[in-house]
């Protein structure tokens, strides 16, 4: 094979050969997670809508009875298998329950997909703001007393949309909101990409669909044994309606979903309903095993405690560590733990690296963050250096337009340093984790423009900046 002649196919031949150990997304973890007969079979079972294989947009044979088990073991009444990630889950969410015209509260750091689907479905955003912990530089949740009173001053809202858990695995109070939003009359939609894991192990935190969301979406790439896009949308009670969400799903899937996606998605469900309990268990006393070794070393911390009131519950199977006090960022840190231990985390901030760890990864693997972090403190310690103290924003910026409306109005381009004052026609934020700092329709500030170039200047990648530095704005 002359692989020099296929870049992507030598970029991934060239880290299969590195053997650097993964703790970053699809949680299958290069295969750990699938059974041998699936693995060699993989070209065979890619198949189309032939007989007997039924059809992801008219569920009525083999993909029916898959989502059906999905959804006993999920605590759903209607479960969908989805092809293109939680990110179809989230426009399938908002365009089900929010009308052209209409308003959905949600958080002001959710995923670029929400943001994308109110453009689609012309659904205007009222944003809330996530509690904020300076010391630590981190967003933690939503209150249950700021979704009150969001409901209050937006009476015409339709619901309201979390992000539970966060990337950092900090869960909200979805239970005591599910109730706030309720007895109003709307509807809850939960962003759970993150915790598909969460209904196998007591010791994790309960799933939204326990605690009273309508719709839920699980990234089951993020941390199931399931292949990259691989997601699942859940419903439950009455509130949605079912079949306006599968019409909705038909519009925005391909009308050729791949069954080996959709095959991973049935083993996945498989293989927690009869594995996930005890190898769920394993994993999470093992991490607790990490984090203590991990605090011998001055200076490397693992801070996601229960700390936080907003915060009911943590997901102990995400591990983040804060590189602060060796002197590094995240970014920093990350980059070394590549080049020089072999190991590559799931994605860096300006402090933190964060670990994502699944039932496929093996007790070594694990063990290898301990060793790999210990090496790196000993090696680069950077003293009484703090390197990046992020400035974050408490402001909503002040929203001028619908993101629909700046979306499709008249545009140009202008450098990112000289866009103050005028209105963002795109997303614009740092990647990972897609949390934007300006939407479309929303007027740029001085100081987002200065923690964009910060985090940018850190080595962080930005998104909707293009050629490092340009910015899309309105032209009136
Ligand atoms: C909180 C959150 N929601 C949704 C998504 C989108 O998920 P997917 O990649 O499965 O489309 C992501 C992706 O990272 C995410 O972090």
């Amino acid at each position: 094979m002359k692989k020099e002649q296929m870049p992507l196919v030598q970029a991934l031949f060239q880290y299969i050969e590195e053997g650097i150990v993964r703790h970053h997304m699809p949680g299958h973890k290069g295969g750990q997670g699938f059974c041998q007969e699936i693995l060699t079979n993989l070209a065979q079972m890619d198949v189309t809508e032939i007989p007997g294989m039924d059809d992801l947009h008219n569920a009525k044979g083999a993909i029916d009875r898959a989502q059906r088990l999905a959804a006993k073991a999920f605590g759903s009444h209607h479960s969908w298998f989805l092809v293109n990630g939680s990110t179809s889950g989230i426009h399938a969410m908002i365009l089900a329950a929010c009308p052209p015209g209409s308003s959905l509260i949600v958080p002001r750091n959710c995923h670029k997909s929400v943001i994308n689907a109110m453009i689609m479905g012309d659904v205007s955003p009222i944003y809330i703001l996530p509690q904020y912990d300076m010391e630590r530089g981190l967003a933690t949740q939503i209150t249950p007393a700021a979704v009150k009173q969001a409901l209050e001053s937006n009476p015409d809202a339709r619901g309201v949309l979390l992000v539970s858990p966060n990337y950092y695995g900090m869960c909200a109070d979805v239970e005591e909101i599910a109730h706030i939003v309720h007895k109003k009359d709307k509807v809850l939609l939960v962003d759970e990409a993150h915790g598909a894991h969460f209904p196998f192990n007591l010791k994790l935190p309960s799933s939204a669909g326990e605690l009273g969301a309508d719709l839920w979406v699980h990234s089951a790439h993020k941390t199931l044994p399931s292949f990259t896009q691989t997601a699942y949308l859940h419903l439950k009670g009455q509130r949605i309606n079912k079949d306006r969400v599968s019409q909705i799903l038909s519009i925005g899937q391909t009308s050729s979903p791949s069954y080996i996606f959709m095959a991973s998605l049935d083993w996945a469900r498989y293989f927690m309903c009869t594995q996930g309990q005890d190898l769920l268990s394993r994993l999470i006393d093992k991490l607790m095993e990490v984090r203590e070794l991990l605090k011998i070393d001055p200076g490397i911390n693992s801070p996601i405690r229960s700390i936080w009131p907003e915060v009911p519950a943590l997901d102990p199977t995400r591990l983040v560590i804060d590189f602060k006090e060796l002197g590094l960022t995240g970014y920093q840190a990350e980059k070394i733990l590549r080049q020089e231990e072999g190991i590559q985390m799931e994605m860096s901030d300006h402090r933190y690296g964060i670990f994502i760890c699944t039932v496929a990864d093996t007790q070594s693997q694990l063990e290898k963050i301990v060793q790999a972090c210990q090496s790196l403190g000993k090696n680069h310690r950077k003293e009484g250096n703090d390197p990046f103290t992020l400035s974050v924003s408490r402001e909503i910026p002040k929203q001028m337009m619908s993101p629909r409306q700046a979306f499709y109005s008249k545009r140009g381009k202008i450098p990112l340093i000289e866009s103050q004052g005028r209105i963002s026609a795109s997303t614009i934020g740092a990647y990972p984790p897609g949390i934007p700092r300006y939407c479309p329709g929303e007027q740029i500030a001085k100081e987002g423009i200065e923690e964009l170039l910060l985090i940018q200047r850190g080595g962080g990648n930005l998104f909707g900046v293009q050629e490092d530095s340009y910015v899309d704005v309105v032209i009136e």
